[in-house]
């Protein structure tokens, strides 16, 4: 039976001077995960927050904290995310070439490892790491901004992937990030979503959640 989607936003659109203000709205808004994407710079152009800000968002809230690295080198920084709060800890898969070390290090922090595709990056990528993870997240925009627009071709890494975790009897949840909103949300629930990140369209009150 499929389960019910999780609505996970996306502190990068919330008003970065009203932090635990955010949080409080994704749990209004009916989110179970708040998204948290840490962006060093390098990996892309902007700078977000680290391991102290959300140390300090962690005693405020109880929902799931879905930390989405866009980081060089996140084999550095794995145990001190964890130790931040981190439920869920994601990297990218363009970050490193040491997939299955990374993925082995969140486990053996005792957090939910995720790998995460950039748009040209295909699904076959992940052939060898598949039955280790415990998220895949599908981006459908280039990371590094919030509110720009879904690549729709994008979309079909997620039936692909729904396909593969049947075929392999795995059980990793499929998460998707990048302008999802009102009018594109229904294409990535039918394509076998089980995570929908939003931040631009929850964040400015477009996206409603009713699923
Ligand atoms: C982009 C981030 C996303 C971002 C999505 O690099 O990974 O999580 O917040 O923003 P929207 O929903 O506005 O596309
Ligand atoms: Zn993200």
């Amino acid at each position: 039976m499929k389960k019910e989607p999780i609505l996970a936003p996306s502190l990068l659109s919330a008003d970065f001077s009203d932090l635990s203000g955010a949080l409080k709205m994704i749990e209004k808004g009916g989110g179970k995960w708040a998204h948290i994407d840490v962006m060093d710079g390098v990996f892309v152009p902007q700078i977000t927050y680290g391991q102290p800000v959300i140390s300090s968002l962690r005693a405020k809230t109880d929902l799931v904290f879905d930390v989405h690295l866009m980081t060089v080198s996140p084999e550095l920084s794995i145990e001190s995310f964890k130790k931040s709060g981190a439920d869920y800890i994601t990297f990218q898969w363009e970050a490193t070439v040491h997939h299955h070390r990374v993925v082995q290090q969140i486990h053996e922090v005792g957090a939910k490892a995720g790998i995460s595709l950039v748009p040209s990056t295909p699904v076959s990528a992940l052939s060898e790491i598949l039955p280790e993870v415990d998220l895949v997240l599908v981006m459908t925009v280039n990371p590094g901004f919030g509110g720009q627009k879904l690549i729709e071709r994008c979309v079909s890494k997620i039936s692909q992937l729904c396909e593969i975790r049947e075929k392999m009897g795995l059980d990793f949840k499929i998460s998707v990030d990048g302008g999802i909103n009102s009018k594109t949300v229904e294409s990535v629930l039918s394509a076998g979503a089980d995570v929908i990140v939003s931040g631009s369209a929850f964040f400015s009150g477009e996206f409603k959640w009713n699923y």
